[in-house]
């Protein structure tokens, strides 16, 4: 394929994995050791506010611990030496692609290190600990916070922006990802109706392996830099193509 002029990028926790943060599915994964119906869900957090809390300030102390991959650091990279338009769309909540350099990125299921109000509805950095007497920095209500993070049964962000961009792309990479859970499990097609060339980079064949035009299996930190190295070497070709002299 010749260099792209629109790249989207979706990430899932696979990304993550090599920075130390587990995944969902994996074996011993997150959802094999606590039932993602307590607290990943608006009726979880209804049932049981402490248990949810305690499960994202868990979380969010992890990512004082952590660093990101060398995955991490050439998607951040990619984004400042591709010349066309490039969209880093990631299901993860941690804050690794933004400590690796990406900016034009959207969390589609929130952020750990983000606060959300349900009295005033206005969000909030948070870096410590939340409980049922947090405060809301904004309206002063107390009780009334949670983690803004996208549960099950609740609608993505950014939903748009993201359709926007994979309609006019022609090229779709998913990264880590198990493609178990939509609307991030769709993109893929929605992408191949554009148009787009479709490759997945994982470590095995995801739900939605028969979807992509090209599959690249192995090690995040391995095979996503070498992705890119070829990704933009082949900008830098298409580039002297345009301005060496005519044969
Ligand atoms: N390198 C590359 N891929 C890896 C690595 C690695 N080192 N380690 C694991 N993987 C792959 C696994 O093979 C798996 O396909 O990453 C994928 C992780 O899948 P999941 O654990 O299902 O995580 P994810 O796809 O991000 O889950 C999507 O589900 O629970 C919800 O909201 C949560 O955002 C999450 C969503």
């Amino acid at each position: 394929m010749g260099a792209p002029n629109s790249i989207v990028i979706l990430t899932g926790a696979g990304i993550s994995a090599e920075s130390g943060i587990d995944t969902f599915r994996d074996t011993n994964g997150i959802w094999s050791k606590v039932d993602y119906r307590d607290v990943a869900t608006p009726e979880g957090f209804a049932r049981n506010p402490g248990k949810v809390h305690a499960f994202y300030n868990e979380r969010r102390r992890g990512l004082l611990r952590v660093r990101p991959n060398a995955a991490h650091e050439a998607l951040g990279r990619l984004e400042a030496a591709f010349g066309g338009s490039f969209l880093l769309v990631t299901q993860n909540i941690d804050d690794l692609h933004e400590s690796a350099g990406s900016r034009r990125l959207l969390h589609m299921h929130g952020e750990v290190n983000s606060a959300l109000c349900e009295a005033c509805g206005k969000r909030s950095r948070w870096s410590g600990d939340m409980s049922i007497n947090s405060q809301c920095p904004h309206c002063g209500t107390v009780g009334r916070m949670r983690v803004d993070v996208v549960w099950f049964g609740e609608m993505p962000y950014h939903m748009d922006r993201i359709e926007a961009a994979i309609a006019a792309c022609d090229l779709f990479v998913s990264i880590g990802t198990s493609g178990n859970v939509y609307p991030a499990a769709g993109f893929v097609e929605q992408a191949r109706l554009a148009g787009a060339h479709t490759v997945e980079l994982n470590l095995e064949p995801s739900e939605g392996y028969s979807s992509f035009n090209e599959a690249i299996y192995g090690r995040a930190t391995e095979i996503v830099p070498e992705f890119v190295r070829q990704l933009l070497a082949a900008e830098v070709d298409a580039a002297f193509e345009r301005i060496s002299p005519l044969p």
